[in-house]
């Protein structure tokens, strides 16, 4: 399965180098797309090395694509998500934002294309209504699959809801969710 990563700025950017590699093993194609946020957490370098494929982090710079990356990134993919997602991300996707890769490559998706989120953040920021409002938007929309962030002591010190998910539970989403289309 080809499957269309993208990482967004929080602690648990981290994870996702462990989602690439546990995609790779399982056979999957990844392509991870990065906001600016993120690549202060984990460098391209490191998601470069694990998929084995350029990282898109802007839209302005290619990833070797003869047409228009965000375009043919956008048409690449089976299947989408973005693990961790952050409040801003998800908010940007929620309200139709394409102001950076990540936000334009989700726009530029195929209608059939399903896109998991798995969200990590604080639990005050979890439970924002404005969050959970986002959350709700996108859940309405049909295309977006939430893995629960679940309650650990988070990288703030506080215990609580937030944590980003295991990660195979994260990959069995995105092989589940990429076999509906
Ligand atoms: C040390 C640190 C950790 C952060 N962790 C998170 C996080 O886990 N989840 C989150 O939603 N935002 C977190 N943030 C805030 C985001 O990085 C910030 O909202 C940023 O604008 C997100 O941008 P992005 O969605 O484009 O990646 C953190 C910020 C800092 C400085």
């Amino acid at each position: 399965m080809k499957i269309l990563l993208g990482v967004s700025g929080g602690i648990a950017a981290y994870k996702a180098c462990d989602l690439v590699s546990l995609a790779n093993k399982q056979g999957h194609q990844v392509q991870v797309v990065m906001t600016a946020s993120a690549t202060r957490f984990v460098t391209p370098l490191s998601f470069e090395a694990l998929s084995g494929r350029p990282v898109m982090t802007s839209t302005w710079e290619g990833v070797g694509n003869p047409g228009i990356d965000h375009i043919e990134v956008a048409k690449w993919a089976d299947v989408a998500c973005v693990a961790p997602c952050s409040a801003n991300t998800m908010g940007k996707l929620a309200c139709g934002i394409a102001d950076d890769a990540l936000s334009t490559v989700w726009m530029a998706l195929r209608r059939g294309t399903q896109c998991v989120i798995a969200p990590a953040m604080n639990t005050e920021m979890w439970l924002n209504p404005v969050v959970q409002r986002n959350r709700r938007w996108l859940e309405e929309l049909g295309r977006y699959h939430f893995v629960e962030p679940v309650e650990k002591r988070l990288a703030c010190g506080d215990i609580g809801i937030g944590a980003l998910a295991d990660t195979s539970s994260v990959l069995d989403t995105i092989s589940t969710v990429g076999n509906l289309k």
